[in-house]
C-alpha cells in the first residue's frame, strides 16, 4: 500500500472513530448506518451522494485559488459526446419545451483577456422541471445537451431555456439521509458547462440563475457569487445574458 493511501484511509477512519466516541454512538445507530451504506449501493446512489456532499470540497481544494473564472462541481449528470451545434446554436429540445427561452453569449479568453478561438463549450442542464435527459423519465435522450465552439474573436453563443431547480430523489437513501438531517434537498436552477481549449485547464463550472430559489441553500454547496447570472428580457419575448470565461494554462501533468 502506498504511503498516500495509508495516510488517507487512516485519517478518514480516525475521524469516524472520533465521532463515535464524542457522540456515544450506539450499536443501533451503527447498524442503521451499515444498512444505509447497503441501501445507497443498491440504489446506485454513490455517485449522487459523492457529488452532492463531497465533491465541492475537492473542487475548492483543487481549483479554489486558480486564476481565471471560478469552477464548481461536475455533478453526476454529464454525458460525453453531446452533438456539436451549428448556427443558430440552439440546444436540442422538444417542440413544446417549457421554460423561458434565453440567449447565452460571451467570450472565452485566457487569464489576461486574450481571446481564445476554437475553444469548446460542452453544455448540459435540466429542463424547466429539473429533469436531466438520460437519467430521469420525461426528457428524450440528448435533450438540452450540446457543444459549441468560439469564433476567431473568442465569442460563443447558444440558445436554451431557463432550467428549473432540481431536487435529489426524495425516496432514495441520499434523500432520506438529507431529510433525517433536516436539510433542504434542493439545488438552485443552473446550467452546466465544461469550457476547454488546447493548452488550457478545462473549466468545469455552472451558471446559476439569479431569480432561482435555493441560491443560498444549495444541497450540493456549489454556488459561488461569481457564477450567478441575471437573464434580462430582450423585448422580443426571450431572455438573454452574457458570461465571459477566462481559462488558465493546463497544469503540468503530475509525474507518476
Ligand atoms: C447532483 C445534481 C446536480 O444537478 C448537480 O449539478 C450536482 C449534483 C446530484 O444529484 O448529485
Ligand atoms: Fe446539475
Amino acid at each position: 500500500m502506498s504511503d498516500r493511501a495509508n495516510t488517507l484511509i487512516t485519517e478518514t477512519l480516525k475521524r469516524i472513530h472520533q465521532v463515535i466516541v464524542e457522540h456515544d454512538v450506539t450499536y443501533e445507530e451503527y447498524q442503521a448506518a451499515k444498512q444505509w451504506f447497503i441501501d445507497v449501493g443498491e440504489a446506485g446512489e454513490w455517485p449522487l451522494f459523492g457529488d452532492v456532499y463531497i465533491e465541492h470540497a475537492v473542487e475548492e481544494q483543487a481549483f479554489g485559488n486558480r486564476e481565471g473564472s471560478r469552477g464548481t462541481i461536475l455533478g453526476p449528470f454529464h454525458l460525453p459526446d453531446a452533438p456539436m451545434l451549428q448556427a443558430p446554436f440552439e440546444l436540442p429540445h422538444r417542440s413544446d419545451e417549457t421554460g423561458d427561452r434565453t440567449q447565452v453569449s460571451g467570450r472565452v479568453t485566457d487569464a489576461d483577456g486574450k481571446p481564445l478561438a476554437d475553444a469548446n463549450l460542452d453544455i448540459w442542464q435540466a429542463d424547466a422541471e429539473g429533469r436531466y435527459s438520460g437519467f430521469m423519465p420525461g426528457p428524450p435522450e440528448g435533450n438540452l445537451r450540446g457543444q459549441v465552439r468560439t469564433d476567431a474573436d473568442g465569442r460563443y453563443e447558444f440558445t436554451t431555456v431557463i432550467p428549473g431547480p432540481y431536487t435529489i430523489p426524495l425516496d432514495g437513501p441520499t434523500g432520506k439521509m438529507t431529510a433525517a438531517a433536516d436539510w433542504s434537498p434542493w439545488r438552485p436552477a443552473h446550467i452546466h458547462l465544461i469550457v476547454g481549449a488546447d493548452g488550457y485547464e478545462p473549466l468545469v463550472t455552472q451558471l446559476f440563475i439569479a431569480t432561482s430559489d435555493y441560491l443560498d441553500d444549495d444541497v450540493a454547496s456549489a454556488v459561488k457569487p461569481e457564477l450567478i447570472v441575471h437573464p434580462k428580457a430582450t423585448g422580443d419575448g426571450e431572455m438573454a445574458f452574457t458570461y465571459d470565461f477566462a481559462l488558465t494554462p493546463a497544469r503540468t501533468p503530475a509525474v507518476a
